[in-house]
């Protein structure tokens, strides 16, 4: 028996070609008509353009199964991974870079104040050596590897409000590793983590609106992390004013 293949449709894809420097204000967008199938994803898609319709289309991408985090970008205003997210039904398409960062060029964002937040947050965790003979792992260790799954997609901060009004704030992403260096320390001394994130511009800045671990493909719950830093943040200085007599 043939299987037939399946139906194609026409989407219309508007996409955002901004460029590094171009007032932040002036958009502009082109159009270009794809067919697209029932498994057709953004990525896919945007691959299609690319290759047939327009050479100079610029987004990042590599693994093509939501393990590199580089495709990260906002279709019809929702965050996600373009190399995961089908194409919608609809007859049209918005996709726009992600938020809260610098465009460079068109999808693509600049990520370096992103990336710079994780070394604040005392990543990456180097062990001193690769196991210790006869050791188990760590109670809740299920726990900790969810802060391991972070892709570095910069999702949560695009879909974050506080990071959209405050280009200061620290971010939901950077917040969840420094929890996992809490929690999990490796030998190291968490306490200058635990200092750094108790600030105005870290933990204390998020309003709790839970988009980020609503927006994040790995399941890494960023908002959760924030308010466990936020209870030991508070034990800390509830800590450091009983030692000091009340006097501090
Ligand atoms: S926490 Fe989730 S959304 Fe944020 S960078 Fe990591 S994987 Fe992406
Ligand atoms: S291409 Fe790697 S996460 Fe999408």
């Amino acid at each position: 028996m043939t299987e037939t293949a399946p139906a194609l449709r026409t989407t219309r894809f508007v996409v955002s070609r901004r460029k590094e420097g171009d007032d932040p204000g002036a958009l502009r967008y082109d159009t270009y008509d794809v067919a697209v199938g029932p498994r057709t994803t953004i990525l896919d898609a945007l691959v299609a353009i690319r290759r047939h319709l327009d050479p100079g289309l610029t987004f990042r991408h590599s693994c093509f199964h939501a393990s590199c985090g580089t495709c990260g970008m906002r279709v019809d205003g929702r965050e996600g991974l373009a190399c995961v997210t089908p194409v919608p039904s609809g007859a049209e398409v918005v996709v726009e870079p992600l938020a809260n960062l610098p465009v460079v060029s068109d999808l693509v964002v600049d990520m370096e104040v992103f990336y710079e937040a994780f070394d604040e947050a005392g990543r990456p965790l180097v062990r001193a050596s690769e196991s210790v003979p006869g050791s188990t792992p760590a109670e809740g260790i299920e726990e900790l590897e969810r802060y391991e799954d972070c892709i570095e997609c910069g999702i949560c901060l695009s879909a974050c409000p506080v990071a959209g009004s405050d280009p200061r704030y620290v971010g939901p992403a950077a917040l969840a590793a420094a929890w996992r260096v809490v929690e999990e320390p490796r030998g190291r001394d968490p306490g200058p983590v635990v200092r750094l994130m108790d600030d105005e511009q870290a933990a204390w800045r998020c309003h709790l609106a839970w988009e980020c671990s609503e927006a994040c493909p790995s399941g890494v719950d960023p908002a959760t992390a924030i308010m466990r830093i936020r209870r030991s943040a508070a034990s800390a200085r509830a800590r450091r004013l009983f030692s000091f007599g009340g006097t501090r």
